[in-house]
């Protein structure tokens, strides 16, 4: 027996004017992209960024269902159309604005398991990795170097067809 461990690292910044404007303007657009959530049921809103190599940008925003489980997180909205849209287009990184009007939060929330399962879906058909950039109503931004640390162990490709 032996025993493994993962570690993840990732860096915290507490004044946002000290991540790289082409980060800060993406986030700016995840905050934004807030103002298109659909989220009567939970209140939560969610904004998501996409940034693609080609220099295009993505939103997306979280799309409530009075069947709640046939709504759609703000991420898989933007990951999704940006695959749709700009198909075979690489990701470079993804921002992501969430947080409660009626409760702010002080910190960022990361994504859902379902998003993780999906984003990584194109990390790892793209080789290369998926920047996260994460903020809460206030407080601290998250940058994560890759989805897939969000996933370790993460399921792909390579199980189905033993690459
Ligand atoms: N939500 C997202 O948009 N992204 C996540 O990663 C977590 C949750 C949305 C789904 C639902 O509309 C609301 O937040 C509350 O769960």
């Amino acid at each position: 027996m032996e025993e493994q461990h993962i570690n993840i690292s990732f860096k915290v910044f507490t004044d946002q004017e000290e991540l790289v404007k082409e980060d800060l303007d993406l986030l700016e657009k995840a905050i934004m992209a807030r103002n298109g959530a659909y989220a009567p049921y939970s209140n939560f809103k969610v904004g998501a960024a996409v940034l693609l190599e080609n220099g295009e940008i993505v939103l997306g925003s979280n799309q409530e269902n009075a069947s709640f489980p046939s709504g759609l997180c703000a991420e898989r909205v933007a990951v999704f159309q940006a695959g749709a849209r700009f198909p075979g287009v690489q990701i470079l990184s993804l921002a992501i604005s969430a947080g409660s009007d009626k409760e702010p939060s002080h910190k960022p929330a990361a994504p859902c398991g379902n998003c993780r399962q999906s984003i990584y879906e194109y990390e790892h058909k793209q080789r290369k990795p998926i920047r996260v950039l994460l903020k809460g109503n206030h407080g601290p931004v998250y940058l994560i170097n890759a989805i897939s640390d969000l996933l370790p162990l993460g399921f792909n490709s390579s199980q189905l067809n033993s690459e």
